[in-house]
């Protein structure tokens, strides 16, 4: 005979304290799932019934057997990208929120609870990287995934997934961030160590961990976790969720699981096909309306220095007349492939002298060089000099009137000083030149950002200019 999780006395026992310790109240009324899931333990350690398993939990030595006993019972049903919809509006809305309320502190944290083996919160640390990877240069950017299941971590830190957990996934990243590990693909390692796995009881050192991260989490998912608790585990879940958040900071939480303390708690706000969650703080009501993130998501805030035209339709003045002082150039090393991809290397590394120096280096070389004066317009706008930046900006939309980046980015500066004429211009600019391009197109220095995302960006910044006005 197999060995049984026999109804009865024991299996109560056993339900009553899996739900104090997990808050799985799901098994509440599923003494028959409860049964079948732990029929593999008592298998495993050859006892005949649940009498002979329940001491097994009792110390000295049940603790390690409470882990695997969750790791039986939990169930970690995910996959890449799982409701496209709170992802659009994770690019959409609530990064670019982000990314301009930070601008002073240039650090971005995310929280993923209840995480399973890994998919949500690599999701968003590939949306990251595909979309906002170029602004993100020099930023600290933190994601954590947390869960209660061991295994489920451990799988997630070897990032090895199946064709299903993938099925969501678009062509280009799976392209881009995979490669194919026996039957399935494996995340590329420097995207693996993109996301931190921690062991965590979400009712438990869960709750004391949001309290010592008080304020900290500017995004948190905790989506298909709350549905297996009870109310009272909800109520102080949130309530956690709550603290750990930053003012002003985003809740997502899956579709089937909005809970009555959330409007308590959190201002709701509804993207296309889906709704969004925000940090109220005090008694204030913020207006239920899409939030339309100020302007500085691509530049620091800069100082108002004087107007001028954009883009500029004088020729570029030479390269040594630029504003900035001449760096010494770094000493000759062996040349990369692509001249400015050690830029790029350097500048996520928030190395901006170096970065700065390099592109002078650069168009020494070759003062036509338009990817050079675009990623020096950007490194002098980190170092603090908005007007190099936009002169360099300016050469090159002169040197490629077609380069759309450039645009978007005098747009940005010119947004940043006030002048809601010239960034609208700019960002029409923009979209002259990527409106007859394909959607999937690279753009040039995008770092794989599309033609159609940096659409959607265009569409963002000139809806806040509307706002604004
Ligand atoms: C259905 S999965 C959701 C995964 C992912 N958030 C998603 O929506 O795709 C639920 C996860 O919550 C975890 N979980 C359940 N109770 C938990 C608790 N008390 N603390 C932390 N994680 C818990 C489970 O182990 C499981 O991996």
């Amino acid at each position: 005979m197999p060995p049984t999780a026999t109804a009865g006395a024991a299996l109560q026992a056993l339900k009553a304290a899996v739900i104090a310790r997990t808050g799985l109240a799901y098994y509440a009324d599923k003494d028959a799932a409860l049964a079948r899931a732990v029929a593999g333990r008592l298998k495993h350690l050859r006892l005949a019934d649940l009498e002979g398993y329940l001491p097994r939990l009792k110390p000295p030595g049940g603790e390690a057997e409470w882990q695997e006993l969750i790791d039986a019972i939990t169930i970690g049903e995910t996959h890449f990208f799982r409701y496209a919809a709170q992802f659009d509006a994770l690019r959409d809305l609530v990064v670019p929120d982000c990314l301009a309320r930070r601008q002073a502190e240039r650090r971005l944290r995310i929280w993923s609870a209840g995480c399973a083996c890994g998919p949500e919160p690599y999701s968003v640390a590939l949306l990251l990287d595909h979309v906002f990877g170029y602004l993100l240069s020099g930023w600290e950017v933190g994601i954590l995934g947390t869960d209660i299941n061991r295994r489920e971590l451990e799988r997630a830190e070897q990032g090895a997934f199946s064709e299903w957990d993938l099925r969501d996934l678009p062509e280009a990243f799976r392209a881009r961030y995979f490669e194919r590990a026996g039957r399935g693909l494996r995340l590329l390692e420097p995207y693996r160590r993109r996301v931190e796995f921690r062991l965590q009881n979400l009712l438990d050192d869960g709750l004391e961990f949001a309290r010592r991260n008080q304020g900290q989490f500017d995004i948190v998912l905790c989506r298909n976790v709350m549905i297996y608790f009870d109310p009272e585990g909800c109520r102080r879940l949130l309530a956690a969720l709550h603290e750990a958040l930053a003012e002003d900071g985003w809740l997502i939480v899956g579709h089937a699981e909005p809970h009555f303390e959330i409007a308590n708690l959190f201002q709701p706000l509804s993207a296309p096909g889906t709704t969004l969650y925000r940090k109220q703080v005090g008694a204030s009501v913020r207006p239920a309306r899409p939030v339309l993130p100020p302007l500085t998501i691509a530049a620091p805030v800069w100082p108002d220095p004087t107007p001028g035209p954009v883009p500029s339709p004088e020729p570029p003045p030479p390269v040594q007349d630029t504003t900035t002082p001449p760096v010494a150039p770094p000493p000759a090393a062996a040349a990369p492939a692509d001249p400015m991809t050690e830029v790029r290397q350097v500048a996520n590394a928030g190395d901006w002298p170096r970065a700065e120096a390099l592109c002078l280096a650069r168009l020494q070389q070759d003062s036509l060089d338009a990817d050079a004066h675009f990623l020096l317009g950007l490194v002098l706008g980190q170092r603090g000099d908005p007007a190099g930046s936009e002169a360099s900006l300016k050469r090159a939309v002169y040197l490629d009137r077609r380069f759309a980046l450039a645009h978007y980015h005098l747009g940005m500066a010119a947004a940043a000083r006030g002048d809601a004429a010239a960034a609208r211009r700019a960002l029409r600019n923009v979209h002259d030149v990527i409106e007859p391009l394909p959607e999937t197109t690279a753009v040039r220095a995008g770092d794989g950002l599309s033609a159609a995302e940096l659409g959607g960006l265009v569409e963002l910044q000139l809806g806040a200019l509307e706002a604004r006005r």
